[in-house]
């Protein structure tokens, strides 16, 4: 697929069909994954693949995600919000359960901090993150290339979810990635357009 193309078709799904991903699939997006660029040349990325339905549970239970949400309540929150943010926003905050759940994969990246994320003082300190993210995003264009889609999700209980996954103490989650193939009928929530020419500076600002 052209590559321009592929930065099109990402775009974050949030319900899935059951279609199972086959395994060289999944290698060949976490081998995109793993080429991605690094601060120190060592790629110290891991990743996990939980499919265990009571582990999932955990992690839901873990992060505290509630049952059910009251849409008239959530559209209430929103209601001065930026319009491409509210659909977002009501797209997203009613499917956060679900999609840990129900996605035929959830892939959950793991870094090796330089800098506890806690005790990092500057953008030079969160390298390591920077790192992790380039790696997720060569797997969601990977995914996308291969007709996969997802949605990143950052645990709001870093510590707790590591606990439920057994992840090393001296590791970090980047993200948990529920992700699969498309049904027919899914909601993708319209990119807010940006000018670009707005967002561009010459020199200084
Ligand atoms: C750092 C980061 C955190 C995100 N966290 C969540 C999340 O907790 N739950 C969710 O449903 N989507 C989450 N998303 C997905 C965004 O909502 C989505 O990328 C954004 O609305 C733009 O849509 P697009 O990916 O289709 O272009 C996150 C994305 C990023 C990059």
């Amino acid at each position: 697929m052209d590559f321009y193309k592929v930065i099109d078709k990402r775009r974050t799904v949030r319900s899935f069909s059951d279609r199972k991903v086959p395994k060289e699939i999944i290698y060949k997006i976490l081998d995109a994954g793993i080429k991605a660029p690094t601060y120190n040349h060592l790629r110290e990325w891991d990743f996990l693949l939980v499919n265990d339905e009571n582990t999932r549970l955990s992690i839901v239970k873990a992060e505290g995600i509630p049952d059910s949400v009251n849409i008239t309540e959530l559209e209430q929150n929103f209601i001065d919000a930026d319009s491409h943010a509210k659909q977002m926003y009501l797209d997203a905050i009613p499917r956060q359960k679900s999609m840990l759940l129900k996605a035929p994969e959830l892939l959950v990246v793991v870094f090796k901090p330089k800098t506890k994320v806690d005790k990092s003082k500057s953008v030079y300190d969160l390298n390591c993150l920077s790192s992790a993210w380039c790696c997720i995003e060569n797997i969601l264009l990977a995914m996308a290339a291969e007709n996969l889609f997802g949605v990143t999700y950052i645990p709001q209980k870093g510590k707790e979810v590591k606990q439920v996954l057994n992840v090393p103490e001296e590791l970090e989650i980047a993200a948990l990635i529920p992700f699969g193939y498309k049904p027919e009928e899914s909601n993708i929530v319209p990119q807010k357009n940006i000018d670009l020419k707005t967002r561009i500076h010459l020199n200084t600002w």
